[in-house]
C-alpha cells in the first residue's frame, strides 16, 4: 500500500451511514477495500438533529470499514443533502489582460470567482461552485478557454448553497467521531460520479436518489451540470403509508415494503396474502399483496410526479436524451423503473457504480451509489490537484481551502 493513497467517503443517510474506503494507484484507479453500514438515528429529512446519535453510528460505520480494510481513516468526504439546499446559476464576466490575449488559468480562476459573489443571507454559505461552459467573446459553448485568444471571457456557474448550520451539525457529527472533514458535497452530484457514463452526461440526464428521507436530483446537459434540487421525501414516507395502511409497526411495514412491496400490480397479486403479526394482542391477518402494492405505488408515484414537476419546470425535459438513473434504497423497490418510466415518460434505469475493483459486489448496489461517489469525487479532486500542482503540492499551498468552493470541472471525470 505504500505509494497508495486512501480516499474516503461518508453518507450520512437519513436511513443509514455508510462508509466506503478507496484505495488509489498511481494512475488515479480506485480500489475498494472497506465498506462499513450501521444503521443511523440521528438524522431526519437528510439533515442532522441529533449529534450524539449520529457520532454514534458514524464511529460504528467506520470502525466496520476500518476493521475490513484494516487502515485507520483520518479524512472523509462527506455527503450533504436536505430541503435546506438550493442551487442557481450564475454569469461572470472578465477582461483578459495577458499579452496578446491569451486566456490562461488565472483569467478562468477570476471569471470564476467573480460568478461565484453572490449575496447570501448570513445563514446560508456555499457548497460547491461548479463551472458550466465559458464564451471567449461572441463565442459560446467553449468547456476549456485556457489557450485561447479573445478580449472577453464570460463564465457560467452552477452555484449549491446550503443552510449553514446544517453543514455545521454535519462538521461537529464527524469531528467528535475523531475525523476531519476533507469536503462536504451534494450527495446526488456524489452519486452521479459513482453511475454515470460521459455519453450520458453529454446527451443529457438526470440522477434521482431516491433514499430514506428524501429524494435528491440532479441534471446534466452538455457534460456539465445544470440543475440540483432535493425534495423531503423518499422510503419512509412509504414505509409509514404501509404502517397506516394495515396497522402494523414502523419496524414491521419496514420489513414487509422492502419484502413484499412493489411498485407494479399484476393479477397474480390479487390472490396472494402476506401475514402481518397482530398489534397489541390482536390476532394476526392476511393482507393482499395487491393492497400493499397499492400503497406504495401511491406514494412512490406521488414523489415521481414532484421529480417530473420539478424537471418541467427546468425546461430541461426535452434535453434527458439518456432519460433518467436512479439510485438510493427505493430504487430497488420492485417495479420502480416501469413506473417511472410511466410517469416520466422517458427511459429509466438503475445506476451501476462503475470503475472501481476490489468489494465492488459489496458496493454495487444502489444503497452504496452515494457513499462510493464521495470517494469516486475525491479522487478526482486528488488528480486535479496533483495535476496542477504536483503531488502533495495542493495542500502545502493551501490550495485545498481556495479551490473548496469551485473545484469539480466535470468533463475530467475518473
Ligand atoms: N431491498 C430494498 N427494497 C426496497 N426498498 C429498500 C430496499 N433496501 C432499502 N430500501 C429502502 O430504501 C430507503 C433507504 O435508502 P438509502 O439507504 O438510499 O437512504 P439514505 O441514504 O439513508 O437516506 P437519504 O439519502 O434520504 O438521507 C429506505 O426507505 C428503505 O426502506
Ligand atoms: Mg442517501
Amino acid at each position: 500500500m505504500d505509494n497508495k493513497r486512501i480516499v474516503v467517503g461518508l453518507d450520512i443517510g437519513t436511513s443509514k451511514i455508510d462508509v466506503v474506503i478507496g484505495e488509489v494507484s498511481e494512475n488515479y484507479e480506485v480500489r475498494i477495500v472497506g465498506v462499513g453500514t450501521s444503521p443511523s438515528d440521528g438524522l431526519r429529512k437528510g439533515v442532522v438533529v441529533n449529534i450524539d446519535a449520529t457520532v454514534k453510528s458514524v464511529q460504528k460505520a467506520i470502525e466496520e470499514a476500518e476493521l475490513m480494510a484494516g487502515i485507520d481513516v483520518k479524512e472523509v468526504y462527506v455527503g450533504v443533502a436536505g430541503k435546506h439546499i438550493k442551487s442557481l446559476t450564475a454569469r461572470g464576466i472578465v477582461a483578459v489582460t495577458s499579452r496578446g490575449n491569451e486566456i490562461t488559468h488565472a483569467d478562468v480562476r477570476r471569471v470564476i470567482e467573480q460568478a461565484s459573489t453572490i449575496n447570501l443571507p448570513t445563514d446560508r454559505e456555499i457548497v460547491h461552485v461548479i463551472p458550466q461552459g465559458y464564451a471567449v467573446d461572441d463565442q459560446t459553448g467553449i468547456k476549456d478557454p485556457v489557450g485561447m485568444n479573445g478580449v472577453r471571457l464570460e463564465g457560467d456557474v452552477h452555484i449549491v448553497t446550503a443552510n449553514t448550520s446544517s453543514i455545521q451539525n454535519i462538521y461537529k457529527s464527524v469531528e467528535r467521531a475523531g475525523i476531519k472533514v476533507a469536503d462536504v458535497v451534494l450527495q446526488p452530484l456524489a452519486a452521479s460520479y459513482a453511475v454515470l457514463e460521459k455519453d450520458e452526461r453529454e446527451l443529457g440526464v438526470a440522477v434521482l436518489d431516491i433514499g430514506g428521507g428524501t429524494s435528491d436530483l440532479a441534471i446534466f446537459v452538455d457534460d456539465s451540470i445544470r440543475y440540483t434540487n432535493c425534495l423531503d421525501l423518499g422510503g419512509e414516507n412509504v414505509t409509514n403509508d404501509v404502517a397506516m395502511g394495515i396497522s402494523t409497526p414502523k419496524e414491521r411495514a419496514e420489513e414487509i415494503k422492502r419484502k413484499w412491496g412493489a411498485c407494479k400490480i399484476t393479477s397474480l397479486m390479487h390472490d396472494e396474502f402476506v401475514t402481518v403479526p397482530g398489534v397489541g394482542g390482536r390476532e394476526d391477518k392476511q393482507v393482499a399483496k395487491e393492497f400493499l402494492a397499492k400503497i406504495v405505488r401511491a406514494r412512490m408515484a406521488e414523489i415521481f410526479q414532484l421529480v417530473a414537476k420539478d424537471i418541467q419546470r427546468t425546461k430541461l425535459k426535452e434535453k434527458l436524451g439518456a432519460g433518467i438513473v436512479m439510485t438510493g434504497g427505493c430504487a430497488m423497490i420492485s417495479g420502480a423503473t416501469e413506473l417511472a418510466e410511466e410517469i416520466f415518460k422517458m427511459p429509466v434505469k438503475i445506476g451501476q457504480p462503475r470503475k472501481t475493483s476490489g468489494l465492488t459486489d459489496t458496493v454495487g448496489t444502489p444503497l452504496h451509489a452515494t457513499g462510493l461517489g464521495l470517494v469516486l469525487y475525491g479522487v478526482e479532486k486528488l488528480k486535479q490537484e496533483e495535476i496542477e500542482f504536483g503531488p502533495g503540492g495542493s495542500k502545502a499551498q493551501g490550495f485545498l481551502d481556495s479551490v473548496k468552493k469551485f473545484v469539480t470541472s466535470l468533463k475530467n471525470y475518473i
